[in-house]
C-alpha cells in the first residue's frame, strides 16, 4: 500500500506562524508535526510515499525530507499548488497510488497509537473506503459520521446541528481508487473547495461499503496556536530523558528532559521536565525552563521563566518575564530593555501577530 500525505493547505489560523512557512513543519517536541505523520506510515509498513505540497513552504518541506532516503522510505512530491479542498488534493495524487488500495493522512494531525491497526483492519475486497473515527464531546464542530452496527459508515455530515453520531472523522483514510471518480464528479462547497466528505458519501450513495474504524488513543491537529501548545503537551507527557548535549554542575534538573547535541544547561539553570531542547541551545543561569515546553535549536535562553510553551528555534529569550502558553516563531527575540526610555515593552510585532500581556 502507498501513504499519501496532504500537506499543502493555507494554514490561516496558525498565522503569524504560516506567513513565513508551512504549519507542517510547525515542531511538536522538536519534530516538524508532519515527521509523525511519515513515521506511522513508516511504522504501520508503509514506504512508498506521496506529499502533497501547496504553494506555501514547498521548498522547505522538499527540503526537509529530500528523496526520503534519510528517513527510511522513497518519496514523490505533487504538487497541488492552490488549495482548492481535500478531496482536491487526494485527487492530485492518482498517479502517484495507481490502481492499489492507499492511505492519506492529514499532514497536520497527530495520533497516539499511529495507524498500524486501522490499515491492517482495512479490506479493500469488501470496502471502497475505510476512515478513522474517534468519539468527541461537541460533535456539531467536526465531520461527523453515522454507522450500523457492524460498522459500517451510513452516512457523513459536517459540523451537523443535530448529530446522528458523537463520532468525529480524524483525518486519516484508506481508499481504494474507486474515490477517484467521485472527486471527479465533485462540485465545490459552499466554502468553495472540494469535499472529501462528500466524496466519501458519493462512494455510499453509489452502494459502496465504507469502513469505519474507531481510534481510541488520542488525537490532535495542529491547525490553531493552542493546538501546537495542546499537542506539545501530549507528545511530552511521553518523552523519555535523552541528554546529548551538556548539563553542567549546579544545574538543577528535574523530570525528563531531553536535551540535544550541542546544547547545554548551565549552572544555575532551573528545568523542570517534561521538557525537549533541541541542539546547539544554551539554557543560562537565570533561566527556569518549565513543564510542558519545547525550546528549539540555535537558541538562548535566560533570566527567563518560561513554561508551557513552545519557541520554533534560532531564538534569543532573555528578557525577565514570566512565558507561558506560548508559540514563539522563528528568530523571534524577546530580549530585556535594559538602557532604553522610555522605559517599557517595546514591540516589533509583524502581521496576525497576538500578545497577551
Ligand atoms: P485544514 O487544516 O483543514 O486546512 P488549511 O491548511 O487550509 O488550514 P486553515 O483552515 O487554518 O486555513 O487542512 C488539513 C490538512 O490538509 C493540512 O495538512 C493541509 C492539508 N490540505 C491540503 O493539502 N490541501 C488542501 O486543499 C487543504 C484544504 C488542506
Amino acid at each position: 500500500m502507498k501513504g499519501v500525505i496532504l500537506a499543502g493547505g493555507t494554514g490561516s489560523r496558525l498565522r503569524p506562524i504560516t506567513h513565513t512557512g508551512p504549519k507542517q513543519l510547525v515542531p511538536v517536541a522538536n519534530k516538524p508535526v508532519v515527521e509523525y505523520a511519515l513515521d506511522d506510515l513508516v511504522e504501520a509498513g508503509i514506504d512508498e510515499i506521496g506529499i502533497v505540497l501547496g504553494d506555501k513552504g514547498r521548498e522547505a518541506i522538499q527540503a526537509y525530507f529530500g528523496d526520503g532516503s534519510e528517513f527510511g522510505v522513497d518519496i514523490t512530491y505533487i504538487v497541488q499548488g492552490e488549495p482548492l479542498g481535500l478531496a482536491h488534493a487526494v485527487g492530485c495524487a492518482r498517479e502517484f497510488v495507481g490502481d492499489e488500495p492507499f492511505v492519506v493522512y492529514l499532514g497536520d494531525d497527530l495520533m497516539r497509537d499511529g495507524i498500524t491497526d486501522l490499515v491492517g483492519d482495512f479490506d479493500p475486497d469488501k470496502y471502497a473506503a475505510g476512515i478513522g473515527v474517534q468519539a468527541v464531546d461537541e460533535p456539531s464542530r467536526y465531520g461527523i459520521v453515522d454507522i450500523d452496527e457492524s460498522g459500517d459508515v451510513v452516512g457523513l455530515v459536517e459540523k451537523p446541528d443535530d448529530p446522528p453520531s458523537d463520532l468525529a472523522l480524524i483525518g486519516i483514510y484508506v481508499f481504494t481508487p474507486a474515490i477517484f471518480e467521485q472527486i471527479e464528479a465533485l462540485e465545490p462547497s459552499w466554502r468553495g473547495e472540494l469535499e472529501i466528505t462528500e466524496a466519501i458519501q458519493g462512494l455510499l450513495d453509489d452502494g459502496a461499503r465504507v469502513q469505519s474504524h474507531e481510534v481510541h488513543g488520542w488525537w490532535k491537529d495542529t491547525g490553531k496556536p493552542e493546538d501546537v501548545l495542546h499537542a506539545n503537551r501530549l507528545v511530552l507527557d511521553a518523552i523519555e530523558t535523552d541528554i546529548r548535549g551538556t548539563v553542567e554542575d549546579g544545574a538543577n534538573v528535574r523530570g525528563r528532559v531531553q536535551l540535544g547535541e550541542g546544547s547545554v544547561i548551565e549552572a544555575g539553570a532551573v528545568v523542570r521536565g517534561p521538557v525537549s531542547i533541541g541542539e546547539n541551545t544554551r539554557i543560562g543561569p537565570g533561566a527556569y525552563v518549565g513543564p510542558y515546553t519545547s525550546i528549539g535549536d540555535d537558541s538562548t535562553v535566560d533570566d527567563v521563566h518560561i513554561e508551557s510553551s513552545v519557541t520554533m528555534g534560532e531564538n534569543e529569550i532573555t528578557a525577565d518575564r514570566t512565558v507561558v502558553d506560548s508559540l514563539v516563531g522563528r528568530k523571534a527575540t524577546i530580549r530585556p530593555n535594559t538602557d532604553r526610555r522610555p522605559a517599557g515593552d517595546q514591540l516589533v510585532v509583524g502581521r496576525n501577530s497576538s500578545l497577551e500581556l
